[in-house]
C-alpha cells in the first residue's frame, strides 16, 4: 500500500522518502515501483526521460533519519496501534514543526495516533484505497486535536494528486469500511442461514444488484486477514453494536489460513482444477437477496448522514469512487423510495428482533415528511 501512495505522489511530482525498517520489502518496494514506472513506459503513458526523472524522485532506506525534511509524512506501516504511535513519536523527533503527520490507517481512531505526538494539531488521517494509484478516492480524516487549516490544505493537496478527497468524521470505518459491512456481514448471515448459497448471492448482488464483484468473491479478493480484522474492529470500536457483528463463518477461514485469492482458497477454491459452485438464477430469491443487503447499505448511509459524519455528497461519492458502488446509497435510496427501505427493515426487525435490523431515525423521518434523502 505504501509503495502505491509513493508513486502517487512522485507522479505528482515531489520528491519521495521510502521508508520501511524491513530491508526486504524495502527492496521489493523498489523493485515493484521500477516495474511499474517501467510498464508506463512501455504503454506509452510516460516517456523514457520521464522515467527516469520518476525514479530518481525516490530515495529508498531503512533509517527513520532520512525523513529529517519532509513537509508530509504519509505513515502506511502494520496496522498496530502500539507500534504507529511509537514510530509517529520517534518520527516528531526529526522532522520540523511545520511537518503534516498523516496515518493511511484502515480502522484506528486518528484523535488517539494524533495523541501520541508532542504536536497533535499537525496529525490527520489520509486514508488511501488498494491499489492507491488506480483508486480515487481519499478520506481525509481530521482528528479532533487536528489544526482546522490542514483540512483545506490536505483537500487541495489530494486534488493535485488527481485524487478525489471526501472529509469524514474520525469514528470506526470512516466512511467507506464503517458504510459497508452490511455487503460482507449480511451477505455471510444470507449464507450462514442457509438462506443462498455463496455463489447464488454473489450472482445476485452482480447481475441484478449492479455490483462490480459478488461480496463472497471480494472478500475472497481483499483478503480475510484483511476484511475480517476490519469487521471486527469496527465492531469493537463501536462499543459492540450488532449492526456490525462479525461471523463464524469468516472467522473460521482465517483461522484456517484460508485468506482468499492469496492463499489459493477463502470462500470459493482457487486451485486450477476446482470445480466452481453454480448459482441458482431463481430471480424472486435474488431480488430478496439484493433488496435485504442494499436496505442494511442504504440504512448505514442514512444513520452516517444523521451523524454528520460527511456531508451527502461526500458519502455518495466515497461510496462510488471507493469501493465502485453502481450509484450513491442515498440516491439509491430516493430510487427505490424511503418507505420500501424502511419496510424491509422493520420486516427483517420484526422477523428477528434482532437490533443489527433497526433502522435510522432520519429514515423514518424521510418516510413520515416524505422527503428525498438526497435533497431533503
Ligand atoms: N491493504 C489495503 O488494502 C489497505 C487499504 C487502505 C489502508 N491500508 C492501511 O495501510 C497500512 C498498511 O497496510 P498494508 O496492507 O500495506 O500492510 P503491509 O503489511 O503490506 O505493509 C506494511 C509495511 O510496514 C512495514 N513496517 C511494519 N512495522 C514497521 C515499523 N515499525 N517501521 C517501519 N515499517 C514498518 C512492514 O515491513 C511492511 O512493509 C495499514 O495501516 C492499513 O490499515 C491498507
Amino acid at each position: 500500500m505504501g509503495a502505491g501512495i509513493a508513486q502517487v505522489a512522485a507522479m505528482a511530482g515531489h520528491k519521495v522518502m521510502v521508508y520501511d525498517n524491513n530491508a526486504g520489502a524495502l527492496q521489493k518496494a523498489q523493485q515493484n515501483l521500477t516495474a511499474t514506472f517501467a510498464k508506463l513506459q512501455e504503454k506509452g503513458k510516460i516517456s523514457a526521460e520521464q522515467y527516469t526523472t520518476l525514479l530518481s524522485q525516490f530515495t529508498f532506506g531503512s533509517e527513520l533519519i532520512l525523513l529529517k525534511d519532509c513537509g508530509l509524512i504519509i505513515e502506511a506501516i502494520i496496522e498496530k496501534p502500539e507500534i504507529k504511535k511509537a514510530v509517529f513519536a520517534e518520527v516528531e523527533k526529526l522532522v520540523s514543526p511545520a511537518c503534516v503527520l498523516a496515518s493511511n490507517t484502515s480502522s484506528l481512531s486518528i484523535t488517539s495516533i494524533a495523541a501520541a505526538c508532542a504536536l497533535p494539531q499537525r496529525c490527520m488521517g489520509l486514508h488511501f484505497f488498494n491499489p492507491a494509484p488506480l483508486m480515487a478516492l481519499v478520506e481525509i480524516i481530521p482528528a479532533i486535536q487536528t489544526d482546522v487549516n490542514l483540512i483545506d490544505e490536505a483537500k487541495d493537496l489530494m486534488t493535485a494528486w488527481g485524487k478525489t478527497p471526501v472529509i469524514t468524521k474520525d469514528t470506526p470505518g470512516f466512511i467507506v469500511n464503517r458504510i459497508a459491512r452490511p455487503y460482507y456481514g449480511e451477505a455471510i448471515r444470507i449464507y450462514e442461514e442457509g438462506i443462498a448459497d455463496m455463489a447464488t448471492i454473489d450472482w445476485a448482488m452482480t447481475e441484478l444488484g449492479g455490483f462490480k464483484m459478488g461480496p463472497f468473491a471480494l472478500m475472497d479478493y481483499i483478503g480475510h486477514d484483511v476484511n475480517y480484522v476490519v469487521t471486527e474492529t469496527v465492531f469493537t470500536s463501536f462499543f459492540y453494536d450488532p449492526r456490525y457483528k462479525p461471523s463464524f463463518a469468516q472467522k473460521r477461514l482465517l483461522e484456517a489460513g484460508w485468506l482468499g485469492r492469496k492463499s489459493g482458497r477463502g470462500f470459493y477454491n482457487y486451485a486450477a482444477d476446482a470445480i466452481q459452485p453454480q448459482p441458482n438464477k431463481d430471480n424472486y430469491l435474488a431480488t430478496n437477496i439484493v433488496e435485504r443487503i442494499v436496505a442494511l447499505l442504504i440504512n448505514e448511509a442514512i444513520e452516517a448522514l444523521h451523524l454528520n459524519i460527511a456531508t451527502k455528497q461526500d458519502l455518495e461519492t466515497a461510496m462510488t469512487k471507493g469501493v465502485n458502488y453502481p450509484k450513491g446509497l442515498l440516491q439509491w435510496c430516493d430510487d427505490w423510495g424511503a418507505d420500501r427501505v424502511l419496510a424491509k427493515l422493520d420486516g427483517l426487525y420484526h422477523a428477528y428482533h434482532e437490533d443489527r435490523y433497526r433502522a435510522s431515525v432520519l429514515l423514518r423521518m424521510l418516510v413520515a415528511s416524505k422527503k428525498p434523502a438526497e435533497n431533503n
